[in-house]
């Protein structure tokens, strides 16, 4: 195997199955590779393939994401395109556990595995709890999460909790809780699969080469994702940087990350042309990405300049109605997804986006991973069990 961790800043290499986040000098590592090897033809013969390595929609990529024999797969990915309104949906919610995660996370437990850790631990605002505690129960490891107490929706937390995962409520916000998950993994020697583990990244850019591959390699114009501890934004620009490198696209996407305007510090920082590195107190509906200190900012910096691409942000009511949107055609997300419509809307209005560009909007989590948000809009009528209640409720009258 050619990879290695390589530091984003400073460019120095340390071997692949080194346990380490971060480089001497305190930067973010990332998996790099002198080549690949393979190519769309490979990728799309697996498609066809009946063998379970083929199916994952991150390990037919293999070669390009982790190249080892032994994995920890469900398998994940495979999730589907659908196009509304001239739009297209990417819906990541359709994976295994409900989000995204999936896809880091069966790589980032395969090294696991691996490198014989016999915990594993991150902070989560749920879905990567979630995702963690099923493959650590698949992976036979001990599973322990650190999560915002009182912060997590109720789908998540609870499938967290059922996959047998030892939930740690931190008081405090996420930030909080993922400071005290990098020092209690280092303390206490458990391996931390947040999406500073460079493994997660290099799992998650598949979310962008089967859309490519779903739209039979030709690149749109924009892929829009939401924006919260910015990993996938990170992978995201990875993506696109390998897949052009390699010439599999021949032009690149431009990336549009959407914050909430209450967790907006990329946004904040994209508006000052990244001159530098904001943190706020985080506050919104959207609890996925109620993030205020996302800890891959430099590489989500370095994925919007590559394509360049934008940042925007979107407040609560317009994310729910983005949400209500995506609900009413069928599909259904959970409100973080939502903010990618919501920032379509948002960017047209401006005039980023232009009329006739093609436009894939990420649905990062499944509608049923936060009942509540629905609930607290919509309720159902309840009805005395007499068919004149049914007629009045409907306020339809008999058939004549
Ligand atoms: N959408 C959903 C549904 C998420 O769960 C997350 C992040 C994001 C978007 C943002 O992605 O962090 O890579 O920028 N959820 C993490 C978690 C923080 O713990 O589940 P990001």
């Amino acid at each position: 195997m050619n990879a290695r961790l390589q530091c984003i800043a400073c460019e120095k290499n340390f071997p692949i199955d080194e346990i380490r986040y971060t480089c001497d000098c305190g930067n973010l590592l990332s998996v790099e590779r002198d080549a690949i090897g393979v190519g769309r033809d490979v990728f799309d013969a697996r498609r066809a393939s009946r063998k379970l390595i083929d199916q994952s929609g991150v390990w037919r990529f293999r070669e390009a994401v982790l190249d080892v024999a032994d994995i920890v797969t469900h398998p994940e990915g495979g999730t589907r395109l659908y196009e509304r309104g001239g739009i297209f949906f990417k819906h990541e919610g359709e994976n295994p556990t409900g989000s995204f995660k999936d896809r880091g996370m069966t790589v980032a437990m395969t090294q696991a595995k691996r490198l014989g850790a016999r915990a594993v631990a991150c902070a989560s605002t749920g879905n990567t709890s979630a995702s963690l505690a099923a493959y650590a129960a698949q992976a036979g490891l001990r599973a322990i999460v650190f999560i915002p107490s009182g912060k997590v929706a109720a789908g998540k937390l609870a499938q967290t909790l059922a996959y047998g995962a030892t939930a740690l409520a931190v008081r405090g916000d996420f930030d909080a809780a993922m400071r005290l998950v990098r020092e209690a993994c280092d303390r206490l020697g458990i391996y931390l699969v947040n999406s500073i583990n460079p493994f997660r990244i290099e799992g998650q850019k598949t979310i962008v080469w089967e859309l490519l591959q779903d739209l039979e390699w030709s690149a749109p114009d924009w892929i829009v994702v939401p924006a919260g501890n910015l990993g996938n934004t990170s992978a995201f620009g990875k993506a696109l940087r390998e897949a052009h490198g390699a010439g599999w696209i021949d032009r690149l996407p431009r990336l549009a990350a959407i914050q909430a305007s209450g967790a907006n510090p990329f946004f904040r920082s994209f508006r000052e042309a990244f001159a530098q590195r904001h943190r706020v107190s985080a506050e919104t509906i959207a609890s996925a990405i109620r993030i205020g200190d996302p800890v891959s900012y430099e590489k989500a910096v370095g994925a919007i300049r590559a394509t360049n691409g934008v940042v925007e942000q979107v407040t609560d009511e317009e994310l729910m109605a983005a949400k209500r949107e995506i609900d009413a055609m069928g599909i259904g997300c959970e409100p973080a997804s939502a903010t990618t419509l919501a920032g379509v809307r948002k960017l047209k209005t401006s005039g980023v986006m232009r009329d006739g560009e093609q436009i894939v909007c990420v649905l990062t989590g499944h509608i049923l991973k936060d009942p509540d948000a629905i609930l607290k809009g919509v309720g159902s009528i309840e009805i005395e069990p007499t068919i004149e209640a049914v007629e009045k409720a409907l306020t339809m009258s008999p058939r004549a």
